[in-house]
């Protein structure tokens, strides 16, 4: 039997059914979605999950991608074309497809959506229901793995839209500690009141920045200490330089955190001079 999906407006054959390269969705994680049991061809607990729907896309700030009574159409829609009698109805709404960047496209795009469904064996749930499940325990860890370079980025996606709708250009997340880890999309630096040069790290819950990597190779071009050591807020905002690096902003200077001037309020020395050094020494190096 050939099953079908919905994408962006009609249906499809579920093997041909495809979404753009750059749907948000695929890129960032920038989506939600919302799973509806099917008992006897009917779409279960309609209502609940309608409301968790509309408060998800409210959240996200996404718009929704058609009207409930439309919507609700193309769910049992797509419970008959599939000939679901127990199963699931699936339904996935992201931002849309734009050109990769963290920040929310402006103008927004049309949200883009996908349906499926699919049955399930009945009688082997109730099976598996009269014998039980056990279960296993972990430490609540979602998601806590920010050192593996994922796609799950939906936070660093919405850092990212909060500092550009404050007219700031990257984001710097603090940990429960009160201590910054690293940026939405890079690792972030100070050079302390003292002219200790700092940054995150690497067994803290942060990414391994090839670039903060690579520009530690180069600071002993300069006169300058180098200490791995967390840094706050506060002392962010009293030192002498800031900045941040990675393989978009390379080395980009900070002048301002929550509003209060690095130093003088312009880019600083060090940061210049290392910005200039990375980019000479990226040139020389006989990369591809
Ligand atoms: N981001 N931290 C985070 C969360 C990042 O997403 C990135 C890079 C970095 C810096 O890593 P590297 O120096 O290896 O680029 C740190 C890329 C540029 C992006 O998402 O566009």
């Amino acid at each position: 039997m050939s099953r079908w999906a919905y994408v962006n407006g009609r249906f499809v054959r579920h093997g041909e059914a495809a979404v753009h390269i750059e749907d948000r969705g695929y890129q960032l994680a920038d989506g939600i979605y919302e799973v509806w049991a099917v008992i006897g061809g009917r779409l279960i607990d309609v209502e609940g999950h309608f409301e968790r729907l509309a408060r998800s896309l409210a959240e996200l700030r996404i718009a929704e991608p058609m009207g409930r009574r439309a919507l609700e159409l193309v769910l049992r829609e797509a419970v008959r074309r599939n000939r679901v009698s127990y199963g699931l109805v699936y339904l996935q709404v992201t931002r849309g497809v734009a050109r990769r960047d963290h920040a929310f496209p402006d103008p927004p795009p049309p949200p883009a959506i996908v349906i499926t469904a699919k049955s399930l064996d009945r009688a082997a749930a109730e099976a598996r229901a009269a014998r039980g499940i056990s279960v296993i325990t972990l430490p609540e860890n979602r998601w806590g793995r920010c050192d593996i370079k994922t796609v799950g980025l939906l936070p660093n996606a919405l850092a990212k839209q909060a500092a550009k709708e404050q007219g700031a250009g990257e984001a710097w997340f603090v940990d429960a500690d009160g201590l910054v880890t690293e940026g939405a999309s890079s690792n972030a630096w100070i050079i302390d009141k003292d002219g200790v040069l700092r940054t995150r790290d690497t067994t803290a819950n942060i990414l391994r920045g090839v670039t903060r990597k690579t520009v530690m190779g180069l600071v002993g071009e300069l006169n300058i200490r180098l200490d791995e050591r967390a840094f706050t807020p506060e002392e962010a905002k009293s030192a002498r330089e800031a900045f941040i690096t990675g393989a978009g902003a390379l080395v980009m200077p900070v002048v301002a955190v929550d509003g209060t001037p690095i130093g003088d309020g312009k880019p600083g020395p060090v940061a210049q001079r290392l910005r200039a050094l990375y980019i000479l020494n990226a040139q020389a190096s006989n990369n591809l």
